[in-house]
């Protein structure tokens, strides 16, 4: 199949990418030309493990353009992978999503008989690609959804760090289609997978993406709340949650208690659901303790490191400021409340992170950044916020370290360890 993709981020370059190794034909569009030239040289304008290699792989069968309009005239279906960030109040802005409707809905107005399909990928709320995407493909093409054109929603589930694997080797994919057409579109496409498919509504599969990352995201922090409850009753928490799910009805994943989540996807979309709740009269008292868990526990690990240290004046090492490994993404990454706790508190900061720095850089041009993990060691204390492999390596021996993330090397080795919540 021939396939247009808009939006080169994240999801975009995953997807495409890996929908050209599966032997599509793919057209990138964004309206940044460094990210197309960066495709078109064979380096993925995101960092993902094996991205670059399928990419080098494929390249004969990827195109790249500024144009929706031109990719969408040389495809037979088109994904919007566009952002949707998070506005003040916390709902999610839709203006790249418009802006991809209305070009894509004008391309549609000219395109010859042949039937187009149109997938919003990006995640959105329930009702978006129905309320808001349709009926401006419609007004601008001039044309009727399901009758001259497939609309739908598949929401993706990829985790950054394991995303290539996580698409083709994925628990399920969620299709969202009204009509008969764009669900066997989609199935289709998929079907060389082998991944167990669901198949609903548009709203439906909306909502799928929203509360599998809220679900997920209410797992850590409970097992945060719990942690910290363990750690003051000298409870390993790690070893309850392994208690614990053994039991089949708990899935043993994501109970990895620590300094929280970050990311481009969870803060995000609990912040966007609880006011989605919040704008038709539901309070999300759940999904409301989640985040204000999830925001308390960077200050736990200042506390910690207080209790054994006057943080005034002191050098403090940081291990890890990406929002998790194998990432160079800081998006609401733990360390950056962290290193902001500290500043105010009149620390000097030394921080390593194997990929990361160049980004946190950018927010933090003043504190010192390290060569090495090694360098690292030469500070008064350490705190660890990102479980990098490279880290379960260091000679800990002799120092303060208040762990974020669980490293047993630092809490057997350490003269001082606290560990957030065990
Ligand atoms: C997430 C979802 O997992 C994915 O399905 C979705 O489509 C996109 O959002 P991602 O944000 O890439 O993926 O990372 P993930 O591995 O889910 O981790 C998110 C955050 O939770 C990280 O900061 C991680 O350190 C933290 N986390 C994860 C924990 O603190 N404990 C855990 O047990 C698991």
């Amino acid at each position: 199949m021939k396939l247009s993709i808009i939006g080169t981020g994240y999801v975009g370059s995953v997807t495409g990418i890996c929908f050209a190794d599966m032997g599509h034909q793919i057209c990138f569009v964004d309206v940044d030309q460094i990210k197309l030239d960066a495709i078109n040289s064979g380096k993925s304008p995101i960092y993902e493990p094996d991205l670059d290699n399928l990419l080098m792989k494929n390249r004969t069968k990827i195109t790249t353009t500024t144009d929706i309009p031109e990719a969408v005239n040389q495809t037979d279906l088109t994904m919007i992978c566009v952002g949707t960030p998070q506005k003040t109040d916390g709902s999610s802005d839709l203006r790249f999503i418009n802006d991809a409707a209305y070009s894509i809905g004008k391309a549609l107005a000219d395109k010859d008989k042949k039937y187009h399909t149109v997938i919003v990928k990006s995640t959105v709320l329930p009702g978006t690609t129905s309320n808001v995407v349709k009926p401006v493909l419609e007004r601008e093409s001039g044309k009727e959804a399901t009758v001259d054109f497939g609309i739908g929603a598949n929401p993706e589930f990829l985790k950054e760090g394991n995303a290539v694997k996580d698409f083709f080797h994925t628990d399920r994919i969620v299709i969202g289609a009204n009509d008969p057409k764009t669900k066997k579109t989609l199935e289709g496409l998929y079907k060389p997978l082998h991944a167990p498919i669901f198949t609903t509504n548009i709203k439906t599969a909306e909502m799928i993406k929203y509360v599998s990352n809220a679900f997920l995201a209410t797992k850590i922090s409970f097992s945060n709340e719990i942690g910290n409850l363990c750690k003051v009753n000298d409870i390993d928490s790690y070893e309850v949650f392994r208690g614990v799910s053994l039991d089949c009805r708990i899935n043993p994943h994501f109970f990895r208690s620590g300094i929280g989540f970050g990311g481009s996807c969870f803060p995000k979309d609990v912040h966007a659901l609880i006011a989605f709740a919040e704008s038709q009269g539901i309070d999300t008292k759940i999904l409301k303790a989640v985040i204000r868990t999830n925001d308390d526990q960077p200050q736990k690990l200042i506390a910690l490191l207080k209790k054994h240290l006057d943080i005034r004046g002191k050098k403090i090492g940081i291990l890890g400021l990406s929002f998790k490994p194998d990432t160079d993404d800081i998006r609401e990454s733990r360390a950056i409340p962290v290193v902001q706790a500290l500043l105010e508190e009149g620390a000097q900061i030394l921080a390593y992170d194997p990929m990361a720095m160049p980004g946190f850089k950018t927010l933090f041009p003043r504190i010192s950044y390290a060569k090495s993990s090694k360098e690292v060691l030469e500070t008064d204390a350490l705190m660890i916020i990102t479980e990098w492999k490279e880290f379960f390596d260091i000679d800990y021996k002799g120092k303060i370290v208040i762990d974020g993330r669980k490293v047993n090397k630092a809490r057997r080795e350490a003269d001082i360890y606290e560990g957030i919540c065990w």
